[in-house]
């Protein structure tokens, strides 16, 4: 079998950071100067420059988004309008991709654990947004340059501005110690404070760009309301989660799943399917007893060992990450915070290998404190690597009980879950009579809701100007609209806010490095041409069998037609191929499309059946050959248990 094209962009890319990595080793050393330069210029066979792995790289991703292109997986939306930035369609092989991507991901989460799959709108009222904190903390900071009218973000302006101003040899070691501060905390800044450092920063350049300005979340003005995109589907789940506690018979922990596009207002998106702006995502809200994180099948991963990337790890200089155990990475040296966020990162490992990731470019990594989101404790990321190196595909974070308690807070909907007390106990209790002369014509039939939300609020907060979402606005309660008193009350239950576990799928980032893993070439016969083969598992290629009468005639055609039935039947996806164009040809079609199995009807009685990678073929009985196929398609059968079945068919002559 011909090695995965990219391992080669690996080793070099290596040689690169183990270079990198001696040179930072010795400046942490303090080593003498002609060492360290001897490190960096030492004329070395083994260790390439890194713009020949730059190049390398890019070639290696042109040639994969070539074919994509080409051979309609994915390409830009609305073409013939010479495009939009960030934003790309899938062709019919692309969405198979996806859906067989998603089908494994209903498998192994929705299925396995049991979870509730629910679809909610992506057209989110403004309130929603508020309440969550997105409008507040989503908003990046925009810089436009004035003579190509791109957009730029202000964040990653500064830090090149700072990386540049850092190749200034005459620069003192005192203001590169100030920029690397800069480039370390630039996340951390306010819209305002990073305003006033683009200021500060653009001010000592000649530069074409405008003043920055914020730039939201997508916002659009429907006929009724205020509206946004969703950028997560989470909020959804969060906002209907008294309902799903309820409908689980108000027990914890369980989760909720959702799979939708959702959309983001990235200034200025590049790397195709990377950085987009709609993407599907597929997203996991598990809830949980925040005092009752252990996960019950823990066990079942704890012993799973993959490459992991600690905070405490990335903050040493030349720090990669390593492989560790995920149970002792969760139990002994707690990197992870608890056993059900573990638990997910191991099924998440599993999930991205089943689909054909290769498991030595994936790691999980922890989130330095100043990258976390507002509303999470913790967070690792499943990192993939390809061509634009290390991306983030899926974020696995605890985002403690911040949702949940905004939306009851800014609703007035408790939502809350209960547990049973052991004993009762008395609890002074407010008690609220609502005055309905006042609250009548206030409120006009909602006064209900109104009162029940004043209850939640001024227990929780003493407040009393809040959201009620029956009216659509913010409600303030006067001294003179309700009378209230405290009470003593009997209580055997007490409510408390569950926390969320969240894994978070982008699938096009998923998809895309996947391509990249997939790709590979290998010569043609006759050498004179690379033939492109994507490897993709029976489970994500978007045709599974391929069938090729070897010659026009009635008797195969009726074959073909028996056997593409029968595979229709058991759900296989197939094609008939019945051009004139010689087997080869065919073949080498076949395969630059991922399809595993090719079926060539050459007699009445018996066809041969051809994997795609070693090119090797057996011959089974025409009544068999659909019962083959399916079972390897569904992984129910292996190719060494066909090998060992089947008579090998010698036919080398058949392939380009
Ligand atoms: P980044 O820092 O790369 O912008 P993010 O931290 O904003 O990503 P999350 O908010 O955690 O990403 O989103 C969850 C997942 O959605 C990510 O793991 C990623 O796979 C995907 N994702 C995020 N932004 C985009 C985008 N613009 N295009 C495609 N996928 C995306
Ligand atoms: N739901 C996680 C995110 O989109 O960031």
């Amino acid at each position: 079998m011909d090695a995965p094209e990219q391992s080669f962009l690996r080793e070099k890319s290596l040689a690169v950071e183990d270079q990198e990595l001696a040179v930072g080793t010795l400046e942490d050393s303090h080593a003498a100067k002609p060492e360290t330069d001897a490190a960096i210029q030492l004329p070395n066979k083994s260790k390439p420059d890194k713009s020949a792995v730059e190049k390398d790289r890019e070639d290696f991703r042109e040639a994969v988004v070539k074919t994509l292109d080409r051979l309609l997986f994915v390409h830009k939306s609305f073409d013939i309008y010479r495009g939009v930035a960030g934003l790309y369609d899938f062709g019919p092989h692309g969405r198979t991709v996806e859906l067989n991507v998603l089908s494994l991901w209903r498998k192994c989460f929705v299925d396995e654990e049991d979870m509730m799959e629910v679809a909610c709108t992506a057209l989110t009222p403004e309130a929603v947004f508020n309440a969550s904190g997105h409008v507040k903390n989503f908003t990046d900071l925009m810089v436009k340059d004035e003579v190509d009218g791109a957009f730029h973000r202000a964040d990653h302006l500064v830090k090149s501005y700072c990386e540049n101003r850092k190749k200034d040899p005459t620069i003192s070691a005192e203001n590169a110690a100030e920029l690397d501060k800069v480039i370390a905390h630039v996340e951390d800044l306010s819209a305002e404070e990073l305003g006033g450092v683009w200021n500060h920063c653009s001010s000592h350049e000649e530069s074409t760009f405008s003043s920055s300005s914020p730039l939201q979340l997508d916002v659009s003005n429907f006929l009724w309301s205020k509206c946004y995109l969703r950028p997560e589907t989470a909020q959804g789940s969060f906002c209907n989660f008294k309902d799903y506690y309820n409908l689980n018979g108000r027990k914890l922990p369980f989760a909720v799943a959702q799979v939708g596009r959702v959309f983001r207002n990235e200034i200025s998106p590049r790397q195709g399917l990377l950085r987009t702006r709609e993407f599907t995502l597929a997203e996991i809200e598990h809830f949980v007893h925040p005092e009752h994180k252990s996960h019950s099948k823990f066990s079942d991963v704890a012993k799973l060992e993959f490459l992991m990337f600690p905070r405490e790890e990335q903050e040493k200089p030349g720090q990669f990450a390593k492989r560790l155990c995920l149970g002792e990475a969760v139990a002994k040296v707690r990197h992870v915070n608890s056993e059900t966020l573990g638990y997910f990162i191991g099924r998440v490992y599993l999930f991205l290998i089943r689909l054909g990731i290769d498991k030595e470019r994936l790691r999980f990594r922890h989130h330095l404190a100043n990258e976390m989101a507002h509303y999470a404790t913790d967070c690792w990321d499943a990192e993939i690597e390809c061509s634009y190196g290390w991306i983030e595909c899926v974020g696995i974070a605890d985002r403690s009980d911040y949702d949940l308690r905004a939306h009851s807070e800014k609703s007035g909907h408790a939502l809350v879950a209960q547990e049973k007390l052991a004993e009762p106990i008395e609890v002074e209790k407010l008690a609220i009579t609502p005055e309905m002369k006042e609250l009548g014509p206030a409120f006009k039939g909602n006064q209900k809701n109104v009162v029940e939300a004043l209850e939640a609020n001024l227990e929780s907060k003493g407040e009393v100007e809040f959201y009620v979402c029956t009216l659509g606005k913010n409600v303030t309660i006067k001294k003179n609209m309700v009378s209230i008193s405290k009470k003593m009350d009997k209580v055997s239950t007490w409510d408390f806010t569950p926390v969320v576990i969240e894994p978070s799928f982008g699938i096009g980032r998923i998809m895309y490095c996947l391509f990249e893993h997939c790709y590979s070439t290998r010569p043609s016969k006759a050498g004179d041409e690379q033939l492109i083969v994507f490897r993709f598992s029976p489970l994500v290629a978007p045709i599974k069998c391929k069938i090729f009468p070897l010659v026009k005639n009635q008797q195969f055609e009726e074959a073909t037609k028996f056997i593409s039935k029968e595979l229709k039947s058991n759900g296989i996806k197939q094609d008939v191929d019945i051009t004139g164009t010689s087997i080869g040809k065919r073949y080498a079609r076949s395969d630059e499309i991922g399809v595993p199995f090719a079926i060539t009807v050459d007699s009445e009685t018996s066809v041969t059946i051809r994997e795609r990678d070693s090119k090797d073929q057996v011959r089974v009985s025409l009544k068999e050959a659909a019962s083959v196929v399916t079972s390897m398609a569904e992984e129910k059968m292996t190719w060494q248990d066909v090998w060992a079945s089947f008579p090998l068919h010698s036919s080398a002559a058949a392939d380009e």
